[in-house]
């Protein structure tokens, strides 16, 4: 049964839409309809704006357009290049599907790095000792909240992306390329770009083994 509820603020179902429509992009060029600035702004409010435990604010955001945007795919080429070179990887492996796939990351518009700094909690750990054990998971669920909202805010504006991890294959490149401090801890890599395809199909498991109500 699809429930249809009467919400008071028009914007909440704008906000739900946006959400539901919200998917994985991996087909992207290297094209964006609207400006670095407005890029730049959805990032900046996520670092502003995005809560954390305590108001520890440990996430870290590097922006990455155009030419610069390709360097960080051109690091994980190398570094696979390199395990294909240490036998690590099967060269078939990387020439039949994950060159092209990295390929298709660098053919996009542009990519946000996610850090968190561990180190940055080092005395609320100390001030709240009961806890000490929860702020380095803390951050990292902090760290995904700003990667949801970018993500639904670039689609938003007709952009696609598609969530990575090459962490920590790619760690020491990006660090020295664009001098990142010591302790900003590489998590994620949102790729974005002007939608070339449309995502597949998406399954979705029943609701009623994920989601409880009580007290209606
Ligand atoms: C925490 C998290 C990690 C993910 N990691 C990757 C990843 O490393 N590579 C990738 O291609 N997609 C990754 N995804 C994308 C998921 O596969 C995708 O969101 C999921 O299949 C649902 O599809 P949708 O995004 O189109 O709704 C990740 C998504 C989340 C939320």
């Amino acid at each position: 049964m699809t429930i249809q509820p009467e919400f008071k603020n028009a914007a909440t179902l704008t906000f739900l839409e946006l959400v539901k429509s919200r998917r994985t992009y991996y087909d992207l060029k290297a094209e964006s309809a609207i400006t670095d600035e407005a890029i730049e702004s959805i990032v900046r409010d996520s670092v502003l704006h995005v809560p954390s435990s305590f108001n520890t604010q440990t996430s870290r955001i590097v922006l990455l357009l155009k030419e610069e945007h390709q360097k960080v795919w051109d690091v994980a080429l190398n570094a696979l290049e390199g395990l294909v070179t240490a036998g690590v990887v099967p060269k078939e492996q990387f020439e039949g599907s994950t060159k092209p796939k990295l390929e298709s990351f660098r053919a996009a518009y542009g990519t946000v790095l996610f850090f968190v700094d561990f180190e940055s909690l080092a005395p609320i750990k100390e001030k709240f000792a009961i806890y000490a054990d929860k702020f380095d998971p803390f951050a990292i669920e902090s760290n995904a909240m700003s990667q949801y909202l970018i993500w639904v805010a670039l689609q938003s504006e007709g952009l696609g992306a598609n969530l990575q991890h090459y962490s920590p294959l790619i760690d020491e490149q990006v660090a020295k390329t664009w001098n990142i401090p010591a302790s900003w801890k590489l998590d994620a890599q949102l790729v974005f770009g002007t939608p070339t395809s449309e995502p597949g199909e998406k399954a979705f498991a029943p609701i009623q083994d994920r989601f409880k109500v009580f007290g209606k």
